[in-house]
């Protein structure tokens, strides 16, 4: 089949498109060099991946060959505003003309205050402990909010065992990879990981399994780990993205909310993912009746720069003792003017409706997709909730499709820990046209993948 790009794009009317599949020529180049100077285990180089990006705009970006794709992954969920959003770009632009880099937590920039206050009262705002207030603790990546998380409720209970869920994924850094599920990251470290403070539970995402889910979860913090580790943590996503986009069965949000609450344990959300707006609301907590006390944010938070956030109720956040001076936990880059001065661009718009255009927007994808592949044989369920959506095929077809659908000029990732699930993120800003063009080309790459067998 040959390769076929979008002919409008948000870079204007193209040229004809090229007729070799991408990779093309220079992003080959590319490659070869990559492979002699990038550590082995990071960027997967093969015969038909990566493609090189050069540029990005909205919902469409351009390869080092000058290929345009539709981004259905908006960067790993990053980019839901758009790529180069123009009230994020005025807002880089003014910044990095004053102040680029300062001392987050000696002397910190201004761009640092305003940015707090507009992500305690976004949370607030919005229902999270509004009565008693939040504080936030900042930091660069997604792991880091979580590290943050595991540690404030480490001080703030003095128990170190901690409840996560299978198919959740919590990130890479020591602390956090000790709890997320999947055992392909954790196994060459496992000496490090203290695995003996940690027990994975069921994510019920039927009825079927609500009931001894939560029991099992009761007995942990009732009786502690086996081994007699006292739980002071539970962490979950409220909805598993990388895990294939699974989302718990009514009920189990309320119910874990109540057995925390009763066992003294501390609540995370990890909405890395899933917060700011992703899943139509500014938590996806709200959805699943899930109240944490801490909530960790990142990707969208920084509207494409690194900032992420661990974000809680005043009482557990003032486990932390006053700083003496020298804080217990900090980074070179917290508070990041930059990044400071982006994600208050991000909050704006997340309080002015971007959780709403993501609800509608997902909910004409969803029911499109539904309608187009709900009874393909190969199908196993489409599913999601706003703008993080789910295409479950067997084992390995998620994988398949990303691959086909590159070739169709549509970007995507697989998820699921058997790579089973299309796993869709795109920014709430694509066009009609993008959403129809998203919807063929999904149903193209998958109708290809299944054909091939
Ligand atoms: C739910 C969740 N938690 C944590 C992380 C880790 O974030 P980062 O890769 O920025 O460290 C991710 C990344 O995908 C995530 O989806």
């Amino acid at each position: 089949m040959p390769w076929v790009r979008t002919a409008v794009t948000e870079f204007g009317r193209l040229p004809p498109g090229v007729s070799v599949p991408p990779p093309g020529p220079a992003s080959r180049r590319l490659a070869a060099r990559l492979r002699r100077v990038e550590s082995r285990n990071v960027t997967w180089l093969g015969d038909d991946f990566p493609i090189f990006w050069e540029e990005a705009r909205g919902a469409n970006v351009r390869d080092a060959d000058g290929n345009v794709y539709l981004d259905l992954t908006a960067a790993f969920g990053v980019a839901l505003l758009g790529h180069r959003d123009a009230g994020v770009a005025e807002a880089l632009r003014v910044q990095g003309g004053r102040l680029v880099h300062g001392m987050g937590d000696v002397h910190p920039p201004g761009s640092k205050v305003v940015f707090l206050e507009g992500l305690v009262d976004l949370l607030e705002n919005a229902g999270f402990h509004p009565r008693e207030g939040c504080r936030a603790l900042l930091a660069s990546s997604g792991s880091e909010a979580v590290e943050a998380a595991l540690k404030t409720s480490h001080l703030a209970t003095g128990r170190p065992g901690v409840v996560a869920f299978r198919g959740g994924y919590h990130g890479l850094t020591l602390g956090a990879l000790s709890t997320t599920a999947r055992a392909y990251f954790r196994m060459p470290f496992r000496q490090r990981l203290r695995e003996e403070q940690v027990a994975w539970g069921t994510f019920p995402v039927s009825a079927d399994s609500l009931e001894e889910s939560l029991h099992e979860v009761e007995v942990w913090l009732a009786d502690g780990l086996p081994g007699g580790v006292p739980v002071g943590t539970v962490i979950v996503e409220p909805v598993q993205a990388r895990g294939g986009v699974r989302i718990p069965t009514p009920g189990f949000g309320e119910r874990l909310t109540s057995l925390a609450r009763k066992h003294g344990v501390v609540l995370v959300a990890d909405e890395i993912y899933t917060g700011l707006g992703r899943c139509g609301s500014v938590l996806a907590s709200q959805r699943v009746g899930l109240d944490p006390d801490l909530v960790c944010l990142g990707k969208v938070l920084g509207g494409g720069l690194p900032m992420s956030a661990c974000v809680g109720s005043t009482s557990v956040m003032d486990a932390w003792p006053a700083s003496p001076g020298e804080a217990l936990h900090t980074s070179t880059f917290l508070g990041h003017p930059l990044a400071c001065a982006a994600g208050s661009a991000v909050l704006a718009r997340v309080a002015g409706g971007l959780p709403q255009a993501a609800e509608e927007l997902g909910g004409r994808l969803r029911t499109a997709l539904v309608g187009a592949l709900g009874s393909l044989g190969g199908v196993r369920e489409v599913r999601g909730m706003g703008l993080l959506l789910g295409i479950e095929l067997e084992a390995g077809g998620g994988v398949k499709v990303a691959k086909e659908a590159l070739r169709q000029g549509l970007l995507v990732l697989p998820a699921g820990d058997q790579g089973e699930v299309v796993e869709l993120s795109p920014p709430a800003t694509l066009t009609r046209q993008q959403e129809r063009a998203a919807v063929e080309g999904l149903v193209r790459s998958i109708g290809t993948v299944l054909g091939s067998g």
